[in-house]
Order: C-alpha cells, then structure tokens, then sequence
C-alpha cells in the first residue's frame, strides 16, 4: 500500500501508483456526468412505463399511452386503400372529358400514370416518353394509330404485331431485298420522300422526283396516303413532316425501304387493368399537352 500524497500544483490527492517518477491524479468523475447518468436512468423508466418496451414471449409491455406503431400504418394503408377504391372507380365510370375537367382525378392520373409508365413503358418510350430510334414518341402529336383518347387505349390493348388476336399490324414491306423495286426506283422514290420534308433535295433533281412520285402512287400511297400525309388505319406515318420514327435522313430511309419496318409494341390487356390502361391513355393525353 502506498502512501497517499498530496499534487502541489492541483491540489488533488495522488493514487499512489507511480511510473518512473510520473504519478497518477485521484481525479473524481466530474458531477454533470453523474446528473446525465440519473437523468438517462429516469427517462428509460419513465418511458418503460408509458411506450410499448418489453417483449413477453408472444405479447410485450403495452404501455400506458397505448401507442400503436402497428396499427398505426395499417390504418392510414386502410384510409389509403379506401381512397384509391374511390378515385379509381370514378375513372373507370367517368367519361375522358368528364375525368379531363376534374383537377382532383387529373393529379391522381399525373402522379399514378407516372408510376404505370415509368414501370411499364419507359424501358422503349423513354422516361418522359419521347421515344427514340424505333419507338415513336408519345408527346410529339404525331400518331402512327391516331391520337383520339379511344385510338390510344385500343393500341394499349392489343399492342402492334404482338401476340394479341386483334393486334394492330404495321406492315413496312422490304422494297429491295424482296425484289418488289430496282435500285434505280428506289433511287427515284428515295429521292421524293426526301423531297417531301427537305426542299433542297426538291430543287436539285425534278426529274427523278418526278419518276419517284409516279413510283410513290403505284407502290406506297395504298398505305401512306396518296399525299404521304400517312394513315392510322395502317400505322402508316406521314412522310412529309419532320418527325421521323427510324431516321429521315437519306442513309435511313434507304434502309427503311431496303428492309422494311415492323415495330413491336406489346399487348397490355392481360398484365394491365382496364383502370391503369385508362390512367395511361389520360396521362398520354395530359403529356401531349405539355410536350414541345
Ligand atoms: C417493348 C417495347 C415497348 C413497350 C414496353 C411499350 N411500347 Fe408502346 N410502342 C412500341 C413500339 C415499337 C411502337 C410503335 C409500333 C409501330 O411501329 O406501329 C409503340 C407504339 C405505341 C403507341 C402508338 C403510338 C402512335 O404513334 O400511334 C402508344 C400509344 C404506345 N406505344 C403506348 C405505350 C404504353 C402506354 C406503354 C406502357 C404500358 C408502352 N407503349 C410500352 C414499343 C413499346
Ligand atoms: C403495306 C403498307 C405499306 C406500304 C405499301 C408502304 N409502307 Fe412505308 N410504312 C408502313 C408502315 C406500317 C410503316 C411504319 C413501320 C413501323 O412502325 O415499324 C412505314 C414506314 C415507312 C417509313 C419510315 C418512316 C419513319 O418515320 O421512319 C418510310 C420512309 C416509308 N414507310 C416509306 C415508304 C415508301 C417510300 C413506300 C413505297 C415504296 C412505302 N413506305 C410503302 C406501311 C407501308
């Protein structure tokens, strides 16, 4: 046992221990340490007594507030379910117009038609739906099926070339590699369509616009329309505007007409309700609308 000694700079007593001449203070715990303990010690009990705390077996301590996490989420999941079953039935019964001049059902179509689109139809139509190589864009008002609101929810349905028995077909037939066109006609037909959205090409060559024309009458306008202006009935798209679906410059069209098109858009019908195919018809409609 060592002999206590007083530090004459501090004050405090020593413990005694000593290394090599250093020795170690007997500092006590400082009292606010003690006050945060006794306060933490107070509040677990108080709280043990009023929150749900202890596990027993297959129950636990209640609580004398009755606080319920629990039952708490599943009754605003209730609340939630209630109020879906109501909004959703008012799609369902309400016409487009009808839903279209209610604000309260267009913000539930925004934010739910978002979710089914980023889900559902983004993977091919982009995020915010402005399509890319192949995949037309929804917001651009050009529409290869037509854009009525019944139009858009009959493509949801059965989809383009897909396995739906009332599928729409999109048809482009391969011009050259079947033999239907020389090359020096699917020069001069080439050089039309381009003609009809560019008119620099439409300066440059009158005569083979003109035998592409004659071949354009004969060949294409069953399907896209004698003034190219293209027809919903076949999905066939105007050729004379700037919006393009496989590329309008000259490289691409030549492969479009070499090849031919058949783009592919799934049936909806059996993996979505008729309430979501609804929102989306309703969320394409309102996207148009903000589009460029
Ligand atoms: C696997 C890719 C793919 C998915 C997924 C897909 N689409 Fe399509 N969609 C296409 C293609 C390709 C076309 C163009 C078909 C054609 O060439 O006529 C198309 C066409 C459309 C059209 C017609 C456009 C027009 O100009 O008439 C609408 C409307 C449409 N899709 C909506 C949707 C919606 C809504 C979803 C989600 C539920 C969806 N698509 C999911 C590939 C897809
Ligand atoms: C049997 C109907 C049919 C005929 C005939 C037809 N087309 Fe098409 N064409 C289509 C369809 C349908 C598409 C869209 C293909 C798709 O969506 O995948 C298309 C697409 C195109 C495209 C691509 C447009 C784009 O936005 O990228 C061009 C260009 C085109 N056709 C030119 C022609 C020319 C030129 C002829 C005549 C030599 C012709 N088509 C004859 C049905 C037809």
């Amino acid at each position: 046992m060592a002999i206590e000694e007083r530090d004459p700079h501090t004050g405090y007593l020593t413990t005694g221990h000593e290394w090599n001449g250093i020795t170690e203070l007997n500092t006590p715990v400082p009292r606010i340490v003690y006050l945060f303990l006794i306060s933490a010690v107070l509040f677990s009990l108080v709280y043990w007594v009023l929150m749900p705390t202890w596990p027993l077996g297959t129950t636990f301590t209640k609580g004398l507030l009755g606080f319920d996490q629990g039952a708490a989420v599943s009754q605003s999941l209730k609340e939630a379910a209630v109020d879906r079953a109501t909004w959703a039935k008012r799609i369902e019964k309400e016409s487009y117009a009808q839903v279209q001049g209610d604000p309260y059902l267009m913000e539930t179509v925004r934010t739910t038609g978002r979710v089914l689109f980023g889900d559902n139809c983004a993977p091919c139509h982009g995020r915010e739906g402005r399509g890319g190589k192949g995949f037309p864009s929804l917001t651009a008002n050009r529409w290869l099926w037509g854009g009525s609101p019944e139009a858009l929810a009959e493509t949801i349905r059965v989809g383009v070339n897909s396995a739906h028995p009332d599928r729409r077909v999109s048809q482009m037939p391969a011009f050259g590699r079947d033999g239907m066109l020389e090359r020096p006609d699917m020069e001069n037909v080439l050089t039309y369509v381009l003609s009809l959205s560019d008119m620099a090409t439409s300066a440059a060559s009158p005569g083979k616009i003109a035998a592409g024309k004659a071949l354009f009458a004969d060949n294409c306008a069953s399907c896209h329309g004698a003034d190219a202006r293209g027809k919903t009935d076949a999905g066939a798209p105007d050729l004379t505007d700037a919006v393009w679906l496989y590329g309008g410059d000259a490289n691409s069209i030549y492969t479009t007409l070499w090849g031919g098109r058949q783009g592919h858009m799934p049936t909806w019908e059996s993996r979505l309700s008729p309430v979501d195919r609804k929102i989306l018809v309703l969320y394409l409609i309102d996207l148009r609308k903000d589009g460029p």
